[in-house]
């Protein structure tokens, strides 16, 4: 294996999430290429390959790992298939980038956190949020002092429900909207204050307008309690008409800012016979819409997978690893329970044992 020029990745999975690393990849192609994709469905690959130029196309993930010049191999695939792969990928001797959420549960991630140590190759946790550049600018200003002492962020995710099957059965994805989109939010808040202890967690869920699709809710509101008196409040739909929303709010004892990813990175647009594309999930694009420009740069996807390959690399250190998407899954698992019960959950809170976060809810509930 090659340690020095670009790194080469191998893509697991071909459809929404690949598209996007391969793209990522193409957008900022200074320190990675992408060599290979391997993806199940015949042809699928194939597609995203000639789409790439990506020169190898496997049907077997695990026929792609055999392959001695891949370096780091991105995950996108389902939830439920995260923690396997991680450990297979690992035992090849590759550097892993996990998709979100981490893994189906904690014994998951202390495997995959564990492998990865043992086989002396990086966990790294895809959580495009650490580096969205509205984001990362509300972060710096917060630690240039800009909002005094900051007691309250907000991070909300909302849309009509997700692009593939899979999501919807627990299952496969481990739990609805909270697990999709909240673990997004719950690393937002964790990463934005300084990566503070947790106290506790509370959450209220309900599946709103889906129950025909799924077991899993789809809206969710979250509030997470930190040892250093902020609150994180975190708030998640597919239950929400009118396309995708993205947006934080930061207070603070001094100041304010907030910022909302797609309406802030738009232009306000009214076509009466509709055009290609506006923003990912948007459910028309007659009328008044919001077409996003730079989507995946607004959203920080070129700029992470840019920085893993230079980890890969020793150039940076890893800015979202194993260890936070394992903080995330334990308020997964607090979150669900807390909307069972009804009440706040206190950390460390780590059952054994359990399937999937979701049941933490579904059962309580039963
Ligand atoms: N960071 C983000 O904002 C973001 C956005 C969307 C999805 N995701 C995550 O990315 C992952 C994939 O989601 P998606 O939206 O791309 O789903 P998708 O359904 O669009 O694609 C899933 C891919 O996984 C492949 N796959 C299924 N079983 C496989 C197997 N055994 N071996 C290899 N590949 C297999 C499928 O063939 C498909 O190509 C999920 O974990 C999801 O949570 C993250």
């Amino acid at each position: 294996m090659s340690n020095k020029g670009k790194v080469k990745v191998g893509i697991i999975g071909s459809q929404f999430e690949a598209d996007i690393h391969a793209e990522s990849f193409r957008i900022m192609p200074d320190e990675a290429e992408v060599v290979a994709v391997a993806s199940p469905t015949p042809g699928n690959a194939e597609k995203l390959a000639k789409k790439y130029e990506i020169r190898r196309v496997f049907t077997d993930y695990k026929q792609m790992l055999a392959e001695n010049d891949i370096e780091m191999v991105t995950i996108a695939a389902p939830n439920s298939l995260h923690a396997q792969m991680t450990v297979d990928i690992a035992t090849a001797g590759k550097h892993v980038v996990c998709e979100k959420p981490l893994c189906m549960t904690l014994e998951e991630a202390d495997l995959m956190i564990e492998t990865c140590k043992q086989k002396g190759v990086l966990l790294m946790y895809a959580e495009e949020l650490f580096f969205t550049p509205k984001y990362v600018k509300a972060k710096e200003m917060a630690e240039q002092g800009a909002f005094g002492k900051i007691y309250m962020v907000k991070q909300s995710e909302k849309h009509f429900g997700p692009h593939a099957p899979w999501f919807w059965n627990v299952e496969r994805s481990g739990g609805g909207v909270f697990m999709d989109m909240g673990c997004h939010g719950i690393a937002f808040c964790y990463w934005f204050l300084g990566r503070p202890n947790i106290k506790n967690v509370y959450c209220q869920m309900a599946t709103h307008v889906h129950a025909d699709k799924t077991k899993g809710e789809d809206n969710s509101i979250c509030i997470i309690e930190f040892a250093n008196g902020a609150v994180g409040l975190i708030e998640d739909s597919w239950a929400r008409r009118g396309g995708m929303e993205d947006r934080i709010e930061v207070y603070g004892e001094g100041g304010v800012t907030y910022a909302d990813l797609h309406m802030g990175n738009a232009l306000p647009t009214y076509s009466e016979y509709g055009y290609g594309y506006a923003v990912e999930k948007a459910p028309t694009t007659k009328g008044w819409t919001w077409p996003v420009f730079e989507e995946l740069w607004n959203y920080g996807f070129p700029q992470e997978m840019y920085h893993f390959a230079r980890c890969v690399r020793g150039k940076e250190e890893p800015q979202a690893t194993g260890e936070d998407g394992r903080v995330v899954q334990e308020v997964l698992y607090a979150g669900y329970q807390s909307a069972g019960k009804g009440h706040k959950i206190e950390l460390p809170f780590q059952p054994k044992g359990i399937k999937k976060p979701i049941d933490l809810w579904l059962n309580a509930k039963a």
